[in-house]
């Protein structure tokens, strides 16, 4: 996972524009950047360590060109140094490249490389590309030598090259993305759309094994494995600028907690037809598994127990790094139901390859309607919840949830008494995301800001929320943070549990409440601090989060106070809630 960006045309600031496209994308990795850009003939490079949000325009001063790719990267094979940032230079210093994504077998072609003489400076697979490049372009064009190292590349990637004496930019995916935004005689390149949604709201999206080269004005396009040139569709998105910005906000964070008033009620109104097939689909299917990673895999587990309990349907759960060792009961009956907000997750990525070798139909409930997940599942349900920036999934979460909630009420016939079940929770919303509820649980955040540990305990479909609970609160925070089956605290956990300890108790009104209370009762019994995430009070709690009665719904209610807590707890500890340390937006790494 990294950014990048691009810029080819009329405009003489082109590397000013991409420092400015990158910090759009700084999400997607911030410990380094760079741009590379075209100066007189000669290839310029710029490379820092740390984000590309701290640059000013006054702290360098780049000469005038209007061709420049830039790159901010999010570590994976070398440290965080100036030299292991992109751009990375061609032993030639003639071709320049930035690439996102993993070349496997770089070290196979690093030896055959390094036996014809190439020096490589870095630690990374993304200099072996540009040497690979400049190899073949010994003895074939620019655009045939990017040809024929793609083939080489073992992997995902998306890569934009320049060469020294070509006034042209190129660039190639595969699983990695890259939209190209197109302009009047003027084209952009990048990982996301929001990037250069201020100049153009036209785009082109890549696909796999596609070339496209920006020259004089013109954009072409060619399948790398068809060999062949193809003809693209331009087409003209609705996102609106602000969407993507933080406008008022301190951070994109609470931003996108805030939004939540709104984007459930966007998730819940989906095309019943849609969600009716999908529903059609699972009682045809001989198995289905819901699968997710992160935060999205703590979804897909919650929608096992929603399809348990309200469609009585037994759905298989499965992370996506985990998948693959199913693969043995996957035949052409199987459904595989992937839930990402990306629709970039390697990991979520491979899961659906493999299942598609088998035969198996995918469904895939994204966000971001462009990735590579939805363009290779079968089915989609967008989420509808606009760009998520901030690297802790808030908004995104809880429009999934409605969704898995949804198709378990369409699958037991009940699609209008789901979506009254929702829209009751989104209209609760209000209730929650004001200040006086914040402030509530500032005083919280304030009491625990420097605790060691804390654990979150939940049953029932809000087991999977006490697990994505913690994820919220180790991202942003950094405090040791555990989740727990309620029930299983007695079987060795408690041991954890000494004076003070927080322990987060999410109690809906279900009939798994009795149970947790006395679980909470065991935990209050050995020193800890009992925070009741609940509709009503109970005098095992030692502070109350008070959270509106929402039945089946209650997963959706119950994370947002948490989001809240997690978000507080960022801010009073100095970190920066957006941008987690060792953290990216996505995790296009397997
Ligand atoms: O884009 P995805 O939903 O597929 O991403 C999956 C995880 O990487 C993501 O949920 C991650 O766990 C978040 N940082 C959690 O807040």
């Amino acid at each position: 996972m990294c950014g990048i960006f691009a810029y080819s045309g009329p405009r003489n600031n082109a590397p000013l524009l991409v420092v400015e496209g990158l910090k759009c994308l700084e999400y997607r990795g911030y410990d380094s950047w760079g741009v590379a850009y075209q100066a007189k003939g000669d290839i310029k490079i710029y490379k820092k360590v740390g984000k590309i949000g701290d640059f000013k325009a006054k702290d360098h001063k780049f000469e005038t060109s209007s061709l420049a790719i830039g790159h901010s990267r999010w570590a994976t094979h070398g440290g965080v140094n100036r030299v292991n940032a992109h751009p990375h230079f061609s032993e030639n210093k003639e071709i320049v490249l930035v690439h996102n994504g993993i070349f496997e077998n770089y070290l196979d072609t690093k030896k055959f490389l390094e036996k014809k003489g190439h020096k490589f400076i870095s630690k990374t697979d993304t200099e072996v590309i540009a040497h690979l490049i400049e190899e073949h372009a010994k003895t074939h064009s620019f655009e045939d030598s990017v040809k024929m190292a793609i083939k080489e590349i073992e992997g995902r990637y998306a890569i934009v090259v320049i060469k020294e004496d070509e006034n042209k930019i190129i660039a190639a995916r595969k699983g990695s993305p890259l939209i190209i935004g197109v302009g009047k005689n003027e084209f952009f390149i990048a990982s996301d759309i929001p990037a250069f949604l201020k100049y153009t709201n036209k785009v082109i999206y890549l696909d796999d094994n596609q070339i496209c080269t920006v020259e004089n004005k013109k954009i072409s396009f060619f399948d790398n494995i068809k060999e062949e040139e193809v003809k693209k569709r331009i087409i003209e998105i609705e996102w609106d600028i602000e969407s993507a910005e933080k406008g008022e906000h301190p951070h994109f964070m609470i931003k996108e907690i805030i939004e939540q008033k709104d984007t459930l009620n966007r998730a819940i109104n989906q095309d019943p037809k849609v969600i009716e097939q999908v529903a059609k689909e699972i009682k045809k299917a001989f198995g289905t598994y819901f699968i997710g990673c992160g935060t999205a895999g703590k979804v897909a587990l919650v929608g096992e127990y929603l399809f348990a309990k309200i469609s009585k349907k037994h759905i298989n759960f499965a992370f996506g790094s985990e998948f693959p060792y199913h693969r043995q009961f996957l035949t052409n009956k199987t459904l595989l139901i992937a839930v990402s907000q990306s629709g970039e997750t390697a990991d979520t990525l491979e899961a659906i390859e493999i299942a598609k070798e088998k035969g198996v139909k995918i469904v895939s409930i994204v966000n971001v309607e462009s990735s590579t997940m939805a363009r290779i599942s079968d089915i989609v349900i967008p989420l509808k919840a606009g760009p998520e920036k901030a690297v802790a999934s808030t908004k995104a979460t809880t429009s999934q949830l409605a969704i898995l909630t949804l198709l378990a009420y369409a699958c037991n016939g009940g699609i209008l008494e789901g979506k009254h079940l929702l829209i009751n929770a989104a209209s609760q919303i209000n209730d929650m995301i004001n200040p006086r509820y914040e402030d509530h649980i500032m005083k919280l955040a304030r009491k625990i800001k420097n605790v060691e540990s804390m654990y979150i305990i939940g049953r029932g479909m809000n087991y999977p929320i006490a697990l994505e609970a913690a994820i919220k609160l180790q991202e942003v925070s950094y405090i040791h943070a555990e989740g727990f089956a309620g029930g299983e605290l007695k079987h060795g956990p408690i041991a954890l549990i000494s004076k003070d300890t927080p322990v987060i108790a999410l109690v809906a009104n279900d009939d798994c409440k009795n149970e947790i209370i006395s679980n909470a009762t065991e935990v209050k019994a050995r020193g800890g601090y009992i925070i009741g995430v609940s509709p009503e009070n109970h005098e095992v709690f030692d502070y109350w989060i008070r959270v509106p009665d929402a039945g089946n719904a209650s997963p959706i209610l119950n994370i947002i106070p948490i989001q809240i807590l997690a978000y507080q707890l960022a801010v009073l500890r100095k970190n920066n809630p957006d941008m987690p340390r060792n953290l990216a937006k996505s995790v296009t790494v397997k």
